[in-house]
């Protein structure tokens, strides 16, 4: 017979902070990144696709939603608001429990085994899913750099076939965008009674996530190094294009500010949030910090002030250089320079972006890495998954298999559906944290928390409604990603249900 009272029991066994703490006290990982390190690995997985790539249509909307407009700014506002109540609820909980996993072991921590595993399996949506979004934008600025090189190198390679460079989806978007026939696009494969399956790839971003899964195989400390160059390139493009573009800025661009009223804001604010996701990344390297209880706070919170200040003038700048109506989509700030003639600085910018994405890229992967390690260290999924590499001593199955996510589900998702499934399972974590910070205070009273956020319980409370309201604008359209994220709880609700319940307790015993 069922015992329901056992298993009601199983779903909210929490495991205790200081459990937690032990372990990650204790763990191999070595502790050697300092404030610096995390503003870097900070820095790397905010700023990319969001300032480089989706802005654009943030600003000029798309087909499932209205843009902003110049009142992108506003967007940026609001987005960065909704962001910095969960960056200080972040603060709270990774400086007093600094160990790996980030929202799922806090979550672990407050809420229980079933919420945990929920949690962690919507963190996938965050790094695994919101990877395939950066994936494909780091093809769009290949593509630009190619053109770059087009008076060098072969017609082929310049103009090499659209369905070898996109997914289906966006395959079949460009052909109703410019009323052609799909068949004479791309390949179809035809099956017996009519059906028939399209053939696209997106090659170069395949390409991407292969050489970067390999990098992390050999090593995270190569991996690091390499993110610290490309966070300095991307950076100096970022603010040099703010420098150069000011001088061409004519103020009568920002007339209409808000073309589509407030609408457009909202919408423009659910899409541009993916330019501040990642700071959380921060707080999964807290077991490798060695003053967690300091850095930690300062790296998250001086990022998103970093970063909220940057993409203001960006936008300021992309919406004052640059037409509303005329806003490229694919490249914003790459085209912005080829608007105003500057076409080196336009292929300047795309090295730039392709450094930007790169690193967040790299970022995502390792933390996909991280929190599937923290699930399958917790007995929700089979433990031979951790094995280690005997040469170079990193968990290369999970990395494999992490890659292998990002590649398979990249087949079928375009840029802008995981972009918004992205966003979807970052505002839920993000309620996770805030209701984390209140559930602790009341659990663990006396514990020591050398970072609190202030106002407690309002902030909290602010920055679960924040995100509430941003989530509802998306299911109120009846959004294709809303669904998309409806059929991702039900599907880890079922492996849960028909697996990872009775893993768990298997190893128990
Ligand atoms: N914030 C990250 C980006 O914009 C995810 O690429």
């Amino acid at each position: 017979m069922i015992d329901l009272k056992r298993i009601i029991n199983n779903l909210i066994q929490c495991r205790s902070p200081q459990e937690l703490i032990d372990e990650g006290t204790n763990s191999d990982l070595k502790k050697t990144l300092n404030i610096f390190d995390l503003i870097v690995i900070g820095i790397g997985a905010v700023v990319g696709t969001g300032i480089f790539t989706i802005i654009g249509s943030a600003i000029v909307g798309s087909s499932d939603g209205a843009g902003a407009g110049s009142a992108i700014v506003i967007s940026m506002i609001l987005a960065a608001i909704a962001s910095v109540f969960s960056a200080l609820s972040y603060s709270e909980i990774a400086a007093m429990i600094p160990v790996a996993g980030s929202a799922y072991t806090y979550t672990y921590a407050t809420m229980g085994e079933f919420m945990a595993w929920m949690v962690g399996w919507i963190l996938m949506l965050e790094y695994a899913i919101g990877n395939i979004t950066v994936a494909s934008a780091w093809t769009g600025y290949f593509v630009q750099l190619l053109k770059g090189f087009k008076h060098i190198l072969p017609a082929w390679v310049v103009n090499y076939p659209l369905w070898l460079r996109n997914d289906y989806r966006s395959m079949y978007e460009i052909c109703n965008r410019q009323g052609l026939d799909p068949h004479n696009m791309m390949p179809f494969i035809h099956l017996p009674w009519g059906w028939e399956i399209p053939v696209a790839a997106n090659l170069p971003a395949i390409f991407i996530v292969l050489v970067l899964t390999i990098l992390l195989i050999k090593g995270i400390k190569e991996s690091t190094k390499v993110a610290t160059i490309m966070v300095g390139v991307n950076l100096f493009i970022i603010l040099s294009f703010i420098i150069v573009g000011a001088f061409y800025v004519q103020p009568e661009n920002w007339v209409p500010f808000a073309p589509n009223g407030v609408e457009g804001i909202f919408t423009g604010a659910f899409v541009i949030f993916f330019a501040y996701i990642g700071f959380d990344a921060i707080s999964t390297a807290a077991e490798e910090t060695k003053n967690p209880q300091r850095d930690l706070p300062i790296a998250i919170l001086g990022t998103l002030v970093l970063c909220t200040v940057l993409y203001i003038f960006a936008a300021l700048v992309l919406t004052g250089v640059v037409p509303f109506n005329v806003i490229d989509t694919q490249a914003p700030l790459a085209h912005a320079m080829r608007y105003l003639g500057i076409h080196w600085y336009a292929g300047l910018i795309s090295v730039g972006a392709l450094c930007a994405l790169t690193s967040v890229l790299l970022i995502y992967q390792l933390g996909t890495t991280r929190i599937l390690f923290a699930m399958s260290r917790d007995n929700f999924l089979p433990k031979s998954l951790n094995a280690i590499h005997k040469k170079f001593k990193t968990p290369h199955v999970m990395t494999w298999i992490s890659g292998l996510i990002v590649i398979i589900c990249g087949l079928f998702m375009d840029l802008n559906i995981s972009a918004e499934l992205c966003n979807f399972g970052t505002f839920t974590s993000f309620i996770v944290i805030c209701i984390a910070v209140l559930i602790l205070r009341k659990t663990e009273p006396n514990r020591e928390r050398p970072f609190k956020v202030p106002f407690c319980p309002w902030f909290p409370i602010a920055g679960v409604l924040t995100c509430l309201s941003l989530m509802y604008c998306k299911f109120h359209a009846k959004a294709t990603s809303a669904l998309y994220f409806i059929i991702w709880l039900a599907i880890g609700f079922l492996i849960y249900a028909l697996y990872s319940y009775r893993e768990k307790r298997r190893n128990e015993k």
